[in-house]
């Protein structure tokens, strides 16, 4: 291992164990949340309330050393009131700038499915860019310009779902359960002392790991990682297959397969190693795809899940040797 994975690797372990200090379990949500940090992509988190998805994204923000700011969309949410305003000052005589809360570094969008297409189009175009346009000037946003954006799971009138191609920008969706009875017994007893979650995060006794200056560094360290060329081609399989499957109504574009293999090598350094192996693609499949793929309806009646038609195609793509 060159020295510069070495070091990807320890301050990755460092950074999963200081989030841990708050989030109890919760493991391959962290790792996976580190992932799309760690490669410049952003999230789909799911979950039912009181899971600590806010806590979550406070906390890797805390020990990244990144800015954190949050946004509850709404029905009455305009783009302006997420990028910003020029806003005439009238002591000055001029324009001034206000800049939204957009100018963050990790962004936690809640309920991203309550705004209407038009705002959520002003973030997902910010998402892509890193740039936003206020009044014809082009403003950049901060080079770890993150979101982890929730949907609001029940369904109800005035809600509006995020079309699949606009589910396609993100990279991976991270699903988060209820804890282990364990879990919830320690977060049980933990809520009762002096070291709850929230207590252990104001405490200062979770360290920043790295400055937010030193992600961009790590980013480029993970191309020290290699992944064999048939790898490569397995990932591209993978995502191909999704658009032949008879009970898939759309598949996965190109961007998934970015998505897939960029995770997977970002996942071999989670792991410690400077290369990247068939599991590393496997266990990304799921994540990646999940929101991307349709079913055809009759398959959708009949009980088929996404995540059942996933685990059919790794069975049936040749795993390189
Ligand atoms: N795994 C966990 N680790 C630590 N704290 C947890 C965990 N699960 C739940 N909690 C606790 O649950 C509470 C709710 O957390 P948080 O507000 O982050 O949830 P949320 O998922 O954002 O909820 P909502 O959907 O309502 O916004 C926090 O007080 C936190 O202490
Ligand atoms: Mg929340």
């Amino acid at each position: 291992m060159t020295q510069k994975t070495e070091r990807l690797k320890d301050i990755l372990a460092q950074a999963r164990a200081e989030v841990g200090k708050v989030i109890i379990g919760q493991g391959e949500v962290i790792d996976r949340a580190l992932i799309c940090i760690f490669t410049g992509q952003h999230a789909l988190v799911e979950g039912v309330p009181g899971v600590a998805k806010t806590l979550l994204v406070r906390t890797l923000a805390h020990v990244l050393g990144c800015e954190f700011s949050r946004i509850q969309f709404t029905p009455d949410l305009m783009p302006a009131d997420i990028i910003g305003t020029n806003i005439f000052n009238l002591q000055r005589n001029e324009f001034i700038l206000v800049k939204g809360p957009i100018f963050t570094s990790f962004l936690l969008a809640d309920e991203i499915n309550r705004a209407p297409a038009k705002t959520q189009s002003a973030l997902l175009q910010a998402m892509q860019e890193r740039l936003v346009t206020i009044d014809r000037e082009t403003h950049p946003l901060s080079p770890n310009f993150t979101v982890f954006a929730t949907q609001n799971p029940i369904e109800y009138e005035g809600t509006y779902p995020l079309p699949e191609a606009q589910k396609d920008r993100f990279m991976l969706k991270i699903s988060m359960n209820a804890p282990e009875r364990d879990e919830e017994l320690t977060l049980a007893r933990r809520t009762l002392g002096a070291d709850s979650p929230e207590a252990t995060l104001a405490s200062g006794a979770v360290k920043a790991v790295i400055g937010a200056e030193d992600l961009r560094t790590m980013r480029e360290e993970l191309g020290g990682i290699t992944m064999r060329d048939e790898l490569v081609a397995y990932g591209v399989e993978l995502v191909r297959t999704t658009r032949a499957n008879e009970s898939v109504l759309v598949g996965a574009g190109p961007r998934a397969t970015q998505s897939l293999l960029l995770a997977a090598r970002a996942a071999a350094a989670m792991a410690g190693r400077d290369f990247v192996t068939p599991d590393d693609i496997k266990a990304m499949a799921g994540p990646v795809l999940e929101h991307r793929l349709i079913l055809r309806p009759e398959f959708e009646i009949e009980g088929l899940s996404i995540a059942e038609v996933i685990r059919g195609i790794l069975e049936q793509v040749a795993v390189p040797r």
